[in-house]
């Protein structure tokens, strides 16, 4: 079997020569392997990766090419996307250019993936064994955690066997995807692989631990953030807006049935429990019928357990909510209509979240070392509502 590791860098110059020794090294038992660089530099990198390329022909070493790219359209994910249009072998490895991706697992995910009949192997921190300690600082490990939990709460069938879309370090069959469909911009090209395309992609997960750069710094910044919410919204978020309609129309049925009952001189206090009760019933009924419903089969939880969970959440968020609101304005001074305009938000998220990920939870089809379990099952209603409901019989 031979590979080609697509190798996205940006001024990584003093990382090149000791990747593609590493590489050199792990990829020395799969004949016809190279390593392409996708390079988007400002500074002298080009010419180092050149100098290297020229010592690995001189050595009989494995080859290593490099497309220098004058217009870094869509950045790093479009540098990956320009590298797989030109990628000749089957299977395709990408990794960064700074070895925190451990260059010995390259060979690892791509022949798992052969062996598995898998198109897509994830390199996961967060699976037994995986760990995230190269990402610096508290706050981007925070994030990032979020960010994964977003992503895999709004596409809970696709990445269900994932639990790091957000890694930049897979191997894929290129023949598996269709890198035409694909709108990259910023850093997360493999949330747009799987949750893009038509098909639903088979994928397995191989723990790794994220080391600390070789050299240079990080290339991610608050805009690559942005760029992220922004791909999420082109992919609608996912199931998300759909639970934020129903959401949204359970307060307005909320409001009504206060005003209602009020109206014909019941109590306020015992009209709002009414309302409340109604408002979970309703919600949680079009919840089943047109957020989840492919996902009740795939679940861990029946029917009751199901409406007890979605019961137990929402009246301990309401609960919690107005202490929660209180105490907040107390201690920071902060202007209580934009403190609750934020605890709603916030709310509204992990009400989200608790459902795709614990309410509707599918099982894994994809053990994470070894086997070969195929998963062929629904997408996540991408198209809307209505094809959705079409895929499902
Ligand atoms: N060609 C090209 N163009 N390469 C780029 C660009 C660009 O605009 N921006 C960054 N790169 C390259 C870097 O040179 C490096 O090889 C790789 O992409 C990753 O960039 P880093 O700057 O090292 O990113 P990071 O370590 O902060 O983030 C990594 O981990 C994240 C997970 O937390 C990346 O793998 C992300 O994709 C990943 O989401
Ligand atoms: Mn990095």
């Amino acid at each position: 079997m031979a590979i080609t590791v697509v190798v996205p860098t940006f001024n990584e110059g003093p990382n090149v020569a000791e990747l593609v020794r590493r590489l050199d090294e792990a990829l020395g038992a799969m004949p016809g392997s190279c390593v392409l660089f996708v390079d988007d530099s400002r500074d002298d990198t080009p010419s180092v990766i050149e100098r290297v390329a020229a010592g690995q022909a001189a050595r009989g070493g494995i080859p290593v090419r490099m497309i220098h790219r004058e217009v870094a359209d869509g950045g790093l994910s479009g540098a990956v996307v320009a590298g797989l249009r030109s990628v000749e072998t089957e299977w395709a490895v990408v990794m960064d250019g700074d070895l925190q991706h451990p260059p010995e697992l390259a060979p690892v995910l791509a022949t798992r993936g052969r062996d598995a009949g898998l198109d897509v192997v994830v390199a996961s921190r967060y699976i037994g064994g995986g760990d995230a300690g190269g990402l610096d600082g508290y706050w981007r490990r925070a994030v990032s955690t979020v960010s994964a939990l977003l992503a895999r709460s709004m596409f809970p069938l696709r990445l269900r066997n994932v639990t790091d879309p957000l890694t930049g370090f897979f191997a894929v069959r290129v023949g598996a995807i269709d890198l035409d469909t694909l709108r990259p911009r910023g850093f997360k090209i493999l949330l747009e692989v799987l949750a893009r395309g038509k098909r639903v992609l088979a994928v397995g997960e191989e723990p790794f631990v994220f080391g600390e750069r070789y050299a240079g710094r990080s290339k991610a910044t608050l805009r690559m953030g942005l760029r992220y919410l922004e791909q999420l919204a082109s992919l609608r978020f996912g199931r998300m807006s759909r639970f934020a309609i129903i959401g949204g129309m359970g307060a307005v049925w909320n409001v009504l049935i206060l005003w209602a009952l009020t109206a014909f001189g019941m109590h306020y206090v015992i009209a709002a429990v009414i309302a409340a009760v109604v408002t979970m019933s309703v919600n949680f009924a079009l919840q089943e019928r047109f957020v989840f419903r492919d996902l009740r089969a795939e679940g861990r939880h029946g029917f009751w357990s199901r409406l007890a969970h979605s019961f137990a959440f929402n009246g301990t968020e309401a609960a919690v909510r107005l202490p929660v609101l209180w105490w907040i304005v107390e201690v920071t001074g902060m202007w209580p209509v934009l403190v609750q305009a934020v605890t709603l938000v916030v709310a509204f998220l992990l009400r989200f979240v608790f459902h795709a990920q614990v309410v509707y939870r599918p099982r894994r089809t994809q053990p994470p070392l070894g086997g070969a379990l195929s998963s062929s099952q629904p997408g996540d209603g991408l198209l809307g509502a209505s094809s959705a409901d079409k895929r499902v019989q």
